[in-house]
């Protein structure tokens, strides 16, 4: 297959060509500088040319606080981006695939949502990405919205300022002796290098539609720290934070945590438990770590 990615030397856009191409598919990664999805005539300039059977979207603006500075920015990008997408993509016959977040719940429901719980976004940028679903579903109807959480892995995430929460946790570990973390937000942390290889599995099968696609199990911001650094034998005193004590500008869902549902129910799913995925990241950062000093 011809393949477009779109955020292309994103976190997520880097291991998805690199997973399609490792398929045998012939792979287009485009950056921001190559296509600006926000303007229909640079969507289309940039991916007509390329006829590619599937485009995957990992484009976004995706800073929680600097889309609710922005709105009108944010829906330009995480909206009509999407929208723009899935009119070039119908026009040629195209499967779009889409990524969204966990962010388009509002995060009291007390176990995992499935694709069938309806949405409540509590901030802009899940508004933003609720309304891109929207527009990809009424459009293109060969399209896949994969909804996805707490990403981290090999590349930096452009929107955050490269550190995934991995990296800034045993970076710290190094400067402080002892770190407090948030106990009571509830995600799925979920390697990038999974969500791929959900994607490509994904794109072998015809069942269009909306997929949650995380790792499995749960855990807060803190249980997170603390497996880090079981894992890694760090000394550090790792504690909870208190109620209050970091205090954030823009509402946030405390528990959104995803079922695979429509995944398992075609037999699709490819992810293991969260902590498997985060040993397989720390085993890999240990072996080129060694690699380099060797
Ligand atoms: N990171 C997470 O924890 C998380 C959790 C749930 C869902 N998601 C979703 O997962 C997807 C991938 O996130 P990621 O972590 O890979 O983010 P990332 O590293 O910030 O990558 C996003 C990519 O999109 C590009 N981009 C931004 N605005 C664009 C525009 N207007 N036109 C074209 N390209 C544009 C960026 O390029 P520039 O940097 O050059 O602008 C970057 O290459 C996003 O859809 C996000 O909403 C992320």
């Amino acid at each position: 297959m011809k393949v477009a990615v779109i955020g292309g030397n994103g976190q997520l856009g880097r291991d998805v060509g690199s997973a399609f191409t490792d398929e045998g598919h012939a792979v287009t990664s485009l950056t921001h500088q190559e296509i600006e999805v926000s303007s229909l005539a640079s969507v289309r300039e940039s991916i007509e040319g390329l006829r590619p059977e599937l485009v995957v979207n990992t484009s976004a603006f995706h800073h929680v606080e600097k889309c609710d500075a922005d709105p009108a920015h944010a829906f330009a990008i995480n909206g009509i981006g999407a929208r723009n997408l899935a009119q070039i993509t119908r026009e040629m016959g195209a499967t779009l695939m889409h990524i969204s977040t966990d962010y388009v719940f509002d995060g009291l429901k007390n176990s995992p949502y499935t694709e069938e719980d309806a949405p409540g976004p509590l901030n802009v940028y899940g508004n933003t990405k609720l309304s891109g679903e929207l527009f990809v579903r009424s459009i293109n109807p060969r399209h896949f919205i994969i909804r996805t959480s707490a990403i981290y892995g090999e590349n930096p995430c452009r929107a955050k300022g490269g550190l995934n929460f991995v990296e800034l946790m045993l970076k710290l570990s190094t400067e402080r002796k002892e770190l407090r973390v948030v106990d009571d937000e509830f995600v799925t942390p979920t390697p990038a290098t999974q969500i791929a290889q959900q994607l490509v599995a994904l794109s072998r099968s015809s069942d269009y539609g909306l997929y949650h696609a995380t790792a499995e199990g749960s855990c807060s911001w803190f249980e997170f720290a603390a497996a880090i650094f079981a894992i890694t034998k760090t000394k550090i005193r790792l504690e909870p934070a208190r109620p209050g004590e970091f205090p954030v500008k823009v509402a946030r869902p405390k528990y959104s945590v995803l079922e695979n549902q429509a995944l398992k129910r075609r037999s699709l799913n490819v992810f293991t438990h969260w902590k498997d995925g985060l040993e397989s990241y720390l085993a890999r950062r240990a072996q080129s770590a060694s690699l380099i000093s060797a």
